[in-house]
This record gives C-alpha cells, structure tokens and sequence, in this order.
C-alpha cells in the first residue's frame, strides 16, 4: 500500500492526469481479483468435498465387491460411479473456468489501462503538456508499479485453494476430539484403578443414542455389558475408548476426566477386541504384534497356553502371508482370536471386549473363558456380551435397554430376572 502510494505520487509528479487513469484502474483490478479468489476458495472447498465424495464411493464399492458380483450389480454400479464421476469433474471444470476468467480479466484491465495511458499520453505530447521522455518515463514506471500489484493479488490467489485444503486436512485430524501432543491435556494415571461414567448421554444427528448413563467400574473387577441389538453397548464402549465424547456428563479415569486426558497415554492403558474386528493386510504374526514387541517364540508361546494349535500351525506355515483386506482370508472365528491375542499381548490394565466370541466354536469359547478367569487383581475387564459361561464370571452385569441403564446386578440376580 506504502508503495503503492510512494509510486502513485512519483507518477503523477510526472503527470497527474496520466495517473488518474492509475487511481481508477489499480482499484477495480484488486477488487475483481479479491472477488475471484474468494469464489475460488469456496469452489476449492466443493471441490474437495466431491472428490471425497468419489473416493469414498470407490473405496465403498471395492470393500464390497462381492455383493456387487452376487447381485449383479455391474450395470447399477456403472452408473452411480459416472454420476459420482461427473460431479467432480463438472467442480473441476468451474474451478478452471474461474482461473482462466480471472487470468483473462486480469490481462485485459493491464492491457486497457496501457492502450490508454499510451493514447491519453499521445494526446498530451501533441499538445505539449508533457514530454515524449516524460511519457516513456511514465509508462516503465506505472508498468513497474502495476506488475507489483499483480504479484501480490495473484500470490493471494494462488494460495486460496491452501486454505480450504488446510481446514479439510485438520477435519480429518478429527484435531477437536483428539488434540496431539497438546500440552493442557494431562497425563493418564498409569494403571488406572477406577473408571466412572456419571451422567452420559450421547446425541448422534439429532438422535439420541444414550440417556443418563452412570456406572462406575473399580480395578480388580469384570464387568459385563449386557443388553439386545442396538441398545447402545457399542456406543458405550466407543466413548470408553475416547473414539466419541459425550454429548453431556462425563467420563472420569482416576476422578479425571478423559476429556482432558492426554488420549494418547490414555490408550496405552486400553487392551480392546472390537466388535467388527480391524485387521491389516499383513502376516499374521505382525496382526498379533503390530507394536513388534516380542518375539516369534514368544508369540507361539502364547499360542500353546492357550491350545490354539491350528492357529499356531497356519502361523508357522504362513508366517510371511498377508492376510488380505481386513483378514478375509481367515475365517470369523480366527480373525476374532486373532484380534483377542493382539489385545492380550499389549500392556495396559484395562480389558474391553465387545462381543469377542460371537463367532466362535464351543471349543475356542473354553480357550477364551480361561482368559477371562484369570487373575485380575490389577486389572479391569469389561465385556459386552450374551455368553452365560462368560456372564457367571462377571462381578456385575450391566443391563441396557434403549439406550438407559436398565439395572446393575450380579449374575445371580440377573439369573432371576430373566427366568
Ligand atoms: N455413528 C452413528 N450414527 C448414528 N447412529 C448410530 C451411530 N452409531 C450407532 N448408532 C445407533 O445407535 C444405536 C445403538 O447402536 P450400538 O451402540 O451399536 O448398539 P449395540 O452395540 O447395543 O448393538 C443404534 O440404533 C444405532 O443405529
Ligand atoms: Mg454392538
């Protein structure tokens, strides 16, 4: 601006008609500019979004190619991927127009503003106004002067599309709930001996998923979560795990609360089986020990503690084989063992399991209840389950019905209830 001013004044020293042509044009120039590069920026922000959209259209369709093949869904697919297509590329093309109409513009306000200093100046040589130096002196200034301006508008315009991009990247950061390294937040208590959920609700799209929940859970105890399809026992153990936060109450770890707990050492408290396993596309060995925390020995080890002999034959045979995508070259049950045995081999004190033996035979189930009725006097084991056998090993049962909490009992009281 300072510059802009300095350099106007030095024109118009020169010749001051010549510079209201300036006065006028730079103005208009920025302003046209501003406007493309704000339009730009929302443009960019759609644009992400729809590639997004195609992305996770694609993704969708892989994971699920089987039903795609099974329901003849070729033709259907086709289409909806053009649909998907089309959009991005219709927001890809707006987003070049908007470069080109700018460039353009942008030209043509220099290239008028040059036609007419030279004419306008012409005119004022003939009539002796000003002399032919003073002109070309005019003229190699106020291109100076106007090529300045262009290079900070289009710098201002270049970076419009960083800007969305930016905000998208911290989004998928998901930076609100899960603040790295942010030095407010305090450690986890390593070891915690008490977990307490006072209050919780959880409002999902308008929905509310959990009302009013409070238990409390001391080290040493296993606890069972109880309830039918959809009462929210995931949804309970997603918040334990710090994936959600509460909509209202709080959930404390050692009378902290977790939201303001470093999640990070948080977690490396937490031993989880998730209800839909995770798996990566590597060897099994790596599944079990992504942390590569021990040895192959060790791990076999573990696996004739537990008698899982077929296990430990397809891990000796198969020791450098990927898995596939999310294990689907196991079978149900060895994914779920596979997920259990990782769980077992990390450290941290607290066990959550959901629903880790929904797909095993009678004869992993017994290999898992010797898990479950180990020594726990450190540790605390939660569970969302409907297993009996699991159930009469639990201190307390947890009932959940439509999102409330239906009643905290023991087994043999739960026993009755439902007899
Ligand atoms: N991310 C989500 N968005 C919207 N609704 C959800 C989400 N997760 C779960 N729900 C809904 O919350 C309810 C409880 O789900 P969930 O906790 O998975 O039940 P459960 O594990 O007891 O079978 C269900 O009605 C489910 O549709
Ligand atoms: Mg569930």
């Amino acid at each position: 601006m300072f510059n802009f001013v300095g350099g106007l004044v030095g024109l118009s020293i020169i010749s001051w008609k010549l510079s209201i042509i300036l006065l006028i044009a730079v103005p208009i120039k920025i302003y046209i500019t501003n406007y493309f590069t704000k339009r730009k920026t929302t443009l960019f922000k759609e644009l992400m979004i729809k590639i997004e959209k195609s992305n996770e259209w694609l993704g969708d369709a892989l994971a699920n190619i089987e039903i795609i093949k099974l329901w003849n869904l070729y033709t259907h697919s086709k289409n909806a991927f053009i649909d998907v297509q089309n959009e991005e590329i219709s927001s890809r093309r707006t987003t070049i127009y908007n470069d080109k109409i700018n460039n353009m513009i942008s030209n043509a306000i220099g290239l008028i503003v040059n036609i007419m200093i030279y004419l306008y100046g012409a005119l004022l040589v003939i009539k002796g106004e000003i002399t032919l130096g003073g002109l070309f002196a005019f003229l190699s200034y106020s291109t100076t002067l106007i090529s300045t301006i262009s290079l900070i508008t289009l710098v201002k315009y270049r970076t419009a599309e960083i800007i969305p991009a930016y905000l998208r990247y911290m989004e998928f950061l998901n930076l609100d709930e899960e603040t790295l390294a942010d030095t407010k937040k305090v450690s986890c208590p390593n070891r915690p001996s008490k977990i307490s959920v006072e209050n919780v609700s959880l409002v999902v799209d308008n929905k509310t998923i959990l009302k009013n929940i409070s238990f409390t859970i001391n080290k040493g105890e296993k606890v069972a979560i109880w309830g039918e399809n959809g009462s929210g026992k995931t949804s309970i153990i997603n918040l334990l795990l710090g994936f959600t936060s509460p909509s209202s109450g709080s959930i404390l770890i050692d009378e902290i609360n977790l939201k303001d707990i470093d999640i990070d050492s948080y977690r490396d408290n937490v031993r989880v089986v998730a209800q839909h396993t995770k798996l990566f596309n590597r060897s099994i060995y790596e599944n079990i020990d992504p942390q590569n925390n021990y040895s192959e020995q060790e791990i076999i080890d573990l696996l004739k503690e537990f008698n899982i002999e077929s296990f430990l034959q397809s891990l000796r045979r198969e020791s450098n084989v990927k898995i596939g995508t999310n294990g689907n070259k196991l079978s149900g049950g060895e994914k779920q063992k596979l997920s259990l045995l990782r769980a077992y081999l990390k450290k941290g004190n607290i066990l959550i399991l959901d629903e880790p033996t929904s797909n095993y035979d009678e004869e992993s189930k017994k290999t898992f209840d010797k898990i479950i009725k180990m020594k726990t006097n450190h540790n605390i084991l939660i569970i969302v389950t409907h297993n009996r056998e699991t159930l009469r090993e639990m201190n307390k049962i947890i009932k959940i019905s439509n999102g409330t909490v239906d009643g905290i009992v023991t087994y043999e009281e739960f026993c009755e209830a439902t007899s």
